[in-house]
């Protein structure tokens, strides 16, 4: 067994084409803001070069003033530029006139430490920019219409089970290569039970699953039968809605840099959630997200259901509380831009604020024509007492029934905040301690009962175009644009737009209309990196041309276009892929290449939720959720760090959780971007849960030691492997059996007999107390676990 203890994660790195790109995007946008507002005036070629430093170019700061470099990559404590701006030398504090606010410094030493990304080549360049060839960017195979293609003819006719496996495998015959053999039953059944739910098969799905697959005749069936069981059931819509979620920003709080709960976020986790569940058709779904407010509704609880889907564009990392407004709401309509890009578009529209895609044929011009219909839109807005302002809350349409409920508890409650106002002044008259009672009455206040709400958006009474702005700066203004969609990606001129709407619904249905060259492309790619482990095209959320080209472009196209024909169907397509011979491969074999060719299956790492996920569900504790709110705010001592108006709001905790919370599923934790998180949130850093402010459709896949040692040493590791050591022993009382049972749960196989050796000694060596728990627990950090072979 001790092989089982050392042997503890050798995920494989998943690539990162990303990673480069990271660095140029912080600079640009978080370094480069705080350059050009905070030293330009004194430190650049258009204004002045005190010091003899220019920080405009990176040359300037490399050759430094005259005190050499400025900044050492990757050296904090070097860097003139940081001890500068700390403050810490009486003689040279930067600038002059006043220290830079905590946040820009540290986001000078993040730049510094990150080794000083910084992609300004030279002025001169910058100021040639070509203007964008759209005609000739058309080109480019991610802007082309897509083409359906039959199926390639195969030599090896006995092998393909679909049509995705006939693309496949031609392509590997055309290499002389030759697909893996197909994967033992139970591996492909953990396989696709994880990747449907995010849950491994319990030991009677194992069972039924074998027995139904001795059963000669109806082999294939078996294969089918397990999946449509898993994409009915619930726990589908629970994996694949943190999927989707990945690419929204979403978080129980509204932005980051400030303490305030997003009470209501969870309505549109819910809905994303359901949409899986109930197989929405994308289309459908992507109309609703960009759009639902503006879209007819046949009923209240529609309408609610559009209102709600709008969360998307506003549940991401929004700045709400910032000294310069105009550039704050600029921000937000970035946000919004960028986050349309890269979900449905596989495109960094970010990088068009300020000036002209420097690779891909978008110009600024395109980006405005999109920003207008979000400049177009309210999404935020400033509270009563004016200090906090917040993201839209709007009134979600309720049916009688629900209104006059609602009437009587107001009635109610109304009486006891009366009840408790004269209370307190009483106890004020006599000089008695009311802090206790003022805190209940804050609780009652924030609970009072009112129309169900959610985060959503409006249209602003005179929606307008705007203007392109000079580097992003929204007080340079250049010409007008027409509100539009991006012209590379478009076959005919843009709808117009009514005089009194945003243009967000004819922008919705642009994204969605089947003759868009992207939006389906990058959907079926981001369902096939899901299942595969890697996408066709690798870089998932970028298909400009410093992106990865797509390794089987027929299978894409193929794929995209009957995602269209057959109704946007996200569990027809996910059906079709994992019923594939593709699909069923073993993953031990070798590839060379990456294994670009699919001559094997991929080991994707489980991610943080299927870890927690699926510890509980082996446990037995894993206990079923209707969703609702995450924030345990019905805890008195929890609503205390929301109080809106607090002038140094305190930082998120909670003194308190609902019991049951810790015992549901990961989606239902609460996503808070900053402070310590309860309970499981450790788990979620430690496996690289997504960055809550971050867009992004693929995780990032560490191995450090830092997860093993949290197997070995987390309470909740260990907790799990005491449930399941008592349910095991209780269960079986025959040691034979009870290995077997262990291996069934814990890895979904059968133990083997060299296994059944060596678990026997191991046992056999430890006090009987702990014997059984310590093998549980062995197997829970072992490789295989957290492995999807
Ligand atoms: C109002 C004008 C002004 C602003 C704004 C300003 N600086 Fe300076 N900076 C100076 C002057 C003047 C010197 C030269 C001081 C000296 O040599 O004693 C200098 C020198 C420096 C030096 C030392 C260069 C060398 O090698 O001697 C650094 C580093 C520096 N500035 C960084 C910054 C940074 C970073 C910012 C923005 C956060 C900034 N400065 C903003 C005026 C300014
Ligand atoms: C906040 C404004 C802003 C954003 C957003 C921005 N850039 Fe830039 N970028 C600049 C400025 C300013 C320059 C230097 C002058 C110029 O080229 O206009 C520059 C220069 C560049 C250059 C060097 C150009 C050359 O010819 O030397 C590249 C490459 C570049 N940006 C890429 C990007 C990418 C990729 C993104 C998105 C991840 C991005 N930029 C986002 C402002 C921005």
């Amino acid at each position: 067994m001790n092989s089982a203890f050392q042997s503890f994660i050798v995920a494989t790195l998943a690539i990162s084409s990303a990673r480069a790109e990271d660095g140029v995007t912080f600079f640009e946008a978080k370094v480069l803001p705080v350059l050009q507002q905070r030293c330009y005036e004194c430190h650049s070629h258009e204004n002045k070069i005190k010091g003899g430093l220019a920080l405009d170019l990176k040359n300037g700061w490399q050759t430094g003033g005259d005190h050499g470099p400025a900044v050492v990559p990757g050296d904090v404590v070097k860097s003139h530029l940081v001890e500068a701006v700390r403050y810490t030398n009486p003689d040279m504090e930067m600038p002059p006139k006043g220290k830079l606010a905590t946040n820009e410094i540290e986001v000078l030493e993040k730049w510094v430490a990150m080794g000083a990304p910084d992609p300004r080549v030279s002025q001169i360049a910058a100021k040639e920019a070509k203007t964008v060839d759209i005609e000739a960017g058309k080109k480019f195979w991610a802007f082309q219409p897509v083409r359906d293609s039959k199926p390639p003819a195969v030599k090896n006719t006995a092998w393909p089970l679909n049509e995705v496996d006939r693309f496949i495998l031609a392509k590997q015959e055309a290499a002389g290569l030759s697909p893996a053999p197909d994967a033992d039953p139970h591996t492909w059944l953990r396989r696709v039970s994880l990747a449907l739910t995010g849950l491994p098969p319990t030991p009677e799905e194992i069972s039924a699953f074998m027995s139904d697959l001795s059963d000669e005749s109806d082999k294939s069936d078996a294969y089918a039968r397990v999946v449509d069981r898993l994409l009915n059931s619930s726990a589908f819509g629970e994996r694949w809605a943190r999927h989707w979620l990945d690419l929204t920003g979403y978080a129980d709080q509204i932005g980051t840099s400030n303490s305030v709960f997003a009470e209501h976020a969870w309505r549109y986790r819910d809905y994303v959630i359901s949409a899986f569940n109930n197989d929405k058709p994308f289309d459908q779904f992507v109309r609703e997200q960009v759009a639902g407010d503006l879209l007819p509704a046949s009923s209240p609880e529609k309408r609610a259901e559009n209102i709600i889907a709008t969360g998307f564009l506003v549940l991401g990392d929004v700045e709400i509380v910032a000294v310069d407004k105009l550039k704050m709401e600029h921000d937000l309509v970035d946000q919004q831009v960028s986050k349309i890009g890269t979900a449905f578009l596989g495109m960094t529209l970010g990088c068009v604020r300020c000036h002209d895609h420097k690779f891909d044929p978008i110009a600024q011009t395109d980006y405005y024509a999109m920003a207008g219909m979000f400049r177009s839109t309210s999404s935020t807005y400033k509270t009563d007492n004016g200090v906090w302002s917040s993201v839209h809350k709007r009134e979600l349409p309720e049916t009688t029934e629900q209104k006059s409920q609602r009437e009587k508890a107001v009635a109610a409650h109304e009486a006891r905040i009366k009840a408790l106002e004269a209370e307190i002044a009483a106890k004020t008259a006599e000089k008695a301690d009311t802090k206790g009672m003022k805190a209940e009455m804050e609780h009652a206040k924030f609970f009072a009962p009112t129309v169900a709400k959610a985060f959503a958006v409006h249209d602003v009474e005179r929606p307008a175009d705007m203007c392109v702005t000079i580097r992003g700066n929204p007080r340079a203004l250049g010409d007008v644009v027409k509100r539009g969609a991006l012209r590379v990606a478009s076959w005919a001129e843009f709808p117009a737009i009514p005089a009194d709407q945003s243009g967000r619904a004819q922008l919705a249905d642009w994204l969605a209309d089947p003759r868009n060259p992207l939006t389906a492309r990058v959907t079926v790619n981001r369902i096939w990196q899901k299942l595969f482990g890697e996408g066709i095209v690798r870089t998932v959320d970028y298909f400009g041309t410093r992106g990865e080209k797509p390794t089987h472009p027929e299978l894409l196209d193929h794929l995209a276009a009957q995602f269209m024909k057959n109704g946007w169907s996200q569990k027809r397509l996910i059906r079709e892929l994992v019923l594939s011979r593709t699909y069923r491969q073993s993953s031990s074999a070798d590839a060379t290449d990456g294994n670009r060719l699919l001559t094997r299956m991929n080991r994707p790492r489980l991610d943080a939720e299927a870890i927690r996920d699926a510890m509980l569900a082996i446990s037995n504790k894993l206990v079923p959720s209707g969703g609702g709110t995450a924030l345990p705010l019905e805890f008195p001592e929890n609503v205390q760090s929301i109080n809106p108006g607090a002038v140094n709001p305190p930082a998120f905790k909670f003194s308190k959780m609902r019991p049951v919370q810790e015992f549901e599923r990961t989606i239902y934790q609460p996503v808070i971007r900053t402070a310590a998180q309860p309970g499981s949130a450790k788990l979620r850093d430690v496996f690289d849960f997504t960055q809550p402010a971050q867009i992004a459709g693929q995780r990032a896949e560490t191995a450090v030691p830092t997860q093993a040692l949290f197997l070995i040493n987390s309470d909740l590791v260990r907790a799990r492997a005491t449930d399941i050591a008592k349910l095991v022993t209780q269960a079986e009382p025959n040691p034979g059996a009870r290995l077997e049972s262990l291996w069934l749960r814990i890895l979904s196989r059968p133990i083997t007999s060299a296994e059944r050796d060596d678990a026997t000694h191991f046992l056999d060596s430890l006090p009987t107390d702990k014997a059984w728990i310590e093998l549980s627990h062995a197997l829970l950090a072992s490789n295989e676990f957290l492995l999807r072979l």
